[in-house]
């Protein structure tokens, strides 16, 4: 059996306690599902500055999970927080219209060279929706084609095909359509055509097979949701020429790309120009904001209301001044950004990566550092780089990796539960080396006490 209590520094006694109390009145405990893995309990956090988070125990960690990728500019920023707090003087909340909008919409066409046009949501969820819709409407198709473990938020549409379980996930060239809820209307996952990440043969082959059908190919630029994984070469480029060559339209996800790869997202950083881009997470800093950008002739139907897109809560002032700082504050980094966030990631990976060989251990990070993911390659299995759901499915051990995050966990280092990290504006070059001093113990511990489960 793997004890881990023998060896750890941190205690977890208020966060357990306030969780008990919360399966009371919390359906499951939590308010959203994934954060139930949280291991040994999900914590409860009572503040956090910059790089630093504090939760009930009193535990400090250096934060790497950064409110899911979120909070670009860190915890708790004092010129966001007195943003928001002045705006709160003057108004929280007037469905209706105010200057503020026009001042975010304004950043966004200056960042985003495709965003002509833009329409505010509170949620990347509400926006993928969104985007869904036009695409329909613009298209007259019903048709959508996505890639196998991309994650389009938790909707009904979202979700079709994002974590087909091995046992039921059909071929290569025919995943299956399975939808990881129930509750789902059947009919919805007829509307979807499930293709892997990183195989243009086969991306072009359904969309040969589809041809005249497909209203969208909707995608995030990098796999962030399972694993990390960069597209290879040409893969955008060549969803770009199908769109252009049977009228579909491209729809990036940029929930977490956006602002993270630079001003203008992964699409500035690799140079591909969507039709409709989803931008959620970083564009807030951490409030409940998200926006549908795009060139102009995709929101004709929503300008003539042929297409319903609508939301009480949407453009809201406090959740606009936040917007409105987080964007002012990533075009004052200019040139830097992404350059200082990647070069922070890369050596938190390389550092990472000598801890594990040193120990033993066969961790290997992946991605652009920017944001990246450590895979726990299972024994035996290729070293070479993952480039698909289901090679990581094949190739990562989480159960031993779930062990690992615990160790660092408990010495003050944290990742997101399913192995993927974020480097925020806030990291400095001493938090990494920090970051690491504190892995140490932990890999020696992972080392030492993980047994692998039969
Ligand atoms: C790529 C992508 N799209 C959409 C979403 C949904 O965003 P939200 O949770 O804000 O609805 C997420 C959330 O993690 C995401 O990573």
């Amino acid at each position: 059996m793997n004890n881990p209590e023998s060896t750890i520094p941190y205690r977890f006694e208020k966060s357990r306690a306030l969780y008990e109390r919360a399966t009371h009145s919390i359906a499951g405990g939590v308010n959203s599902g994934i954060r139930k893995l949280e291991q040994p309990v999900p914590l409860y956090f009572e503040s956090g500055s910059g790089s630093r988070l504090r939760d009930v125990d009193g535990n400090e960690y250096i934060d790497f999970q950064i409110g899911q990728g979120a909070i670009l500019f860190g915890h708790a920023p004092q010129g966001q927080a007195e943003a928001i707090a002045k705006q709160a003087r003057l108004g929280i909340h007037w469905a209706a219209q105010s200057e503020l909008e026009i001042d975010v919409a304004e950043r966004l066409q200056k960042m985003i060279p495709t965003a002509e046009l833009v329409r505010f949501n509170n949620s990347a969820t509400e926006v993928v929706g969104a985007a869904l819709r036009v695409a329909r409407a613009h298209t007259g198709r019903s048709l959508v084609l996505r890639f196998e473990g991309h994650y389009h938020g938790w909707g009904d549409e979202g979700l079709v095909g994002f974590a087909n379980p091995p046992d039921k996930w059909g071929t290569e060239e025919d995943p299956a359509r399975i939808h990881p809820s129930q509750g789902i209307i059947d009919e919805v996952r007829d509307h979807f055509v499930v293709v892997p990440w990183n195989n243009p043969e086969l991306l072009k082959r359904a969309v040969e097979k589809h041809k005249g059908q497909l209203a969208a190919i909707i995608f995030e630029p990098v796999l962030c949701n399972t694993g990390c994984m960069e597209p290879v070469e040409g893969l955008l480029p060549l969803i770009r020429e199908l769109c252009d060559r049977d009228g579909i339209v491209m729809i990036a996800d940029e929930t977490i790309t956006g602002f993270r790869f630079g001003a203008a997202g992964a699409q500035g950083y690799y140079g591909i120009t969507p039709d409709l881009t989803i931008l959620g997470k970083a564009i807030g800093g951490g409030v409940p904001f998200a926006a549908l950008v795009g060139r102009r002739p995709f929101f004709e139907k929503i300008i003539n209301g042929q297409v319903v897109h609508a939301g009480t809560l949407n453009g809201n002032p406090l959740c606009l001044a936040a917007s409105k700082w987080s964007l002012d504050t990533v075009i004052a980094q200019g040139a830097q950004h992404p350059k200082s966030i990647q070069a922070l990631g890369c050596k938190l990976m390389s550092g990472l990566r000598a801890l594990a060989d040193e120990h033993g251990i066969p961790l290997r990070p992946q991605g652009p550092g920017l944001v990246f993911h450590t895979v726990m390659l299972r024994p035996g299995v290729d070293e070479g780089l993952v480039t698909s759901y289901r090679d990581l499915v094949r190739r990562h051990d989480g159960l031993r990796w779930a062990h690992l995050r615990r160790m660092l966990l408990e010495h003050g280092v944290r990742a997101i539960e399913r192995g993927l990290w974020f480097i925020s504006l806030a990291h400095t070059e001493s938090d990494i080396d920090e970051a690491l001093q504190r892995a140490r113990p932990a890999f020696a511990a992972h080392a030492r006490d993980y047994q692998p489960v039969a």
